[in-house]
């Protein structure tokens, strides 16, 4: 018997990209791949492919006024015991990364009732967005490379229509061109809560930016940007929406992986708000907040648009999954730590080979301080419609004013562990379900849970005026 001939995944080819990551593959159940990288004819004593340490990286050379392509030939053999080797494959990469300073943009709707859309990338495979309305215009991130010129493309594409820049969040490869938007005049705007990573990139932004919060409004004329505040990827981090088309640009708020770079870095930064039970909260409040009406999700590195409710229903079912059950659930990175910024753990759900939807999270700090799954008595979200809570929702704030005008509210409590039980007023609900009930002046309604252990219980108080 043979072993059968070992693949690759990506199949091999010519990819625009600054790097990409190769899986090798073997139809014969444990059998060893032995490779090289070099074109060498591979051989019992080469090297033995062990995914658990992270997929090949492939990375091409890059430079400032140039295109570089950067050929990789990757040759593997497979063997496993007690049957005769498999045949020598042979696998041609080309990595093509253009230069840091050229700019390529596609059309994503162009003359339809909603205001023009387009899609920026630079060399580093950064996405960008343009929105061409009616009456303004509005650039979502500008890239890495400071040197370049992103500014005229925008221009162009824009045909004269005012422009406004929105800063997703602080990471140098969407801030980096940031400055030359200041210095021509067109107002840029970042969450401020971001300005103290700047530094940590060696960036500093001009002063005259304009801080912006969740619940800004951006009106193109014919079509409106809504944006939410989600921090954990950053403590600033700002998602925007299309309220017409339920499009969502997400930058990295929500994950960026992508088919040639899974697993890429997203919540491993050490910064408070990163933690996954944070994390999971401030998903699930998006999610409510925007009801299911999300469409395409469009991530600041993913190569092809995603649909989002199926890709926030994995992003938020691998958190989950963690924050119920513990460290244990959480699997090796498909990268080498080091390529991952350290961290080594992802919390995953579905798989990056067959489904563009999969989700996958580094993870650096897991929990918050205190946290132990079986002790969870938070509730990650009171949501209410027909009336508002004040203080805004905290987990942590446990008394309220409900306030309606309404004669009757709907109450949306969110669990933050599917394992806890919630009561209200002494009766069971359910979390996630939404609760109409009669808004009754001076009334208080009380919200228990009892954590998975039942050992615990936690009351939010809500009084009605
Ligand atoms: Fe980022």
């Amino acid at each position: 018997m043979k072993t059968a001939n070992p693949t690759c995944f990506p199949r091999e080819g010519t990819y625009w990209f600054s790097g990409i990551h190769v899986d090798l593959q073997c139809g014969t159940p444990e059998a060893e791949i032995h490779y090289t990288v070099n074109g060498d004819v591979p051989t019992l004593e080469s090297p033995v492919y062990q995914r658990e340490l992270g997929l090949i990286p492939l990375e091409s050379e890059s430079k400032l006024y140039e295109s570089v392509t950067t050929r990789t030939v990757i040759r593997a053999i497979a063997v496993s015991e007690g049957m005769e080797a498999s045949d020598p494959e042979t696998f041609t990469f080309d990595i093509t990364c253009d230069a840091r300073t050229k700019y390529r943009y596609h059309v994503l709707r162009q003359g339809e009732a909603l205001a023009d859309l387009y899609c920026i990338q630079d060399f580093d495979t950064d996405k960008m967005f343009l929105f061409v309305g009616t009456e303004r215009a509005l650039l979502i991130d500008t890239g890495y490379d400071p040197d370049g010129d992103m500014k005229s493309l925008v221009d162009t594409l824009c045909r004269g229509i005012p422009y406004d820049v929105l800063i997703s969040h602080g990471h140098p490869d969407h801030v980096q061109q940031a400055n030359n938007f200041i210095r021509a005049g067109i107002p840029v705007y970042m969450n401020a809560k971001d300005e103290a990573l700047l530094p940590l990139f060696n960036y500093t932004i001009l002063d005259g930016y304009h801080d912006i919060q969740d619940g800004a409004v951006f009106d193109l004329g014919n079509s409106v940007i809504d944006l939410y505040h989600v921090p954990g990827h950053t403590p600033g981090s700002m998602i925007a929406v299309e309220r017409q088309s339920g499009f969502c640009f997400s930058s990295d708020a929500l994950g960026s992986n992508r088919l040639e770079k899974p697993d890429t870095g997203w919540i491993q930064f050490d910064t408070p708000c990163c933690t996954l039970d944070r994390v999971l909260a401030q998903i699930q409040k998006f999610r409510w907040r925007t009801q299911g009406r999300l469409t395409k999700l469009f991530s600041g590195h993913n190569t092809y648009a995603l649909e989002a409710e199926l890709y926030l229903d994995n992003l938020e079912a691998a958190i989950q999954d963690v924050v119920d059950h513990g460290e244990s659930v959480l699997k090796p990175t498909l990268r080498s730590t080091e390529e991952c910024m350290g961290s080594s753990q992802i919390a995953v759900r579905s798989n990056y080979v067959y489904d563009p939807d999969w989700a996958a999270v580094n993870v650096g700090t897991v929990f918050s301080d205190g946290f132990i799954p079986k002790k969870n008595t938070d509730l990650n979200w009171i949501g209410v419609k027909n009336g508002s809570l004040s203080p805004a929702f905290d987990r942590q704030t446990t008394e309220y004013t409900l306030e309606c005008s309404m004669p009757s509210v709907i109450l949306t409590a969110i669990a933050s562990s599917t394992q806890s039980t919630i009561y209200l007023n002494g009766k069971q609900i359910t979390s996630k379900q939404d609760i109409l009930l009669d808004f009754v002046h001076g009334e208080t309604l009380t919200i228990e849970v009892a954590s998975p252990d039942n050992t615990l219980r936690k009351r939010y108080i809500l009084t009605m005026k």
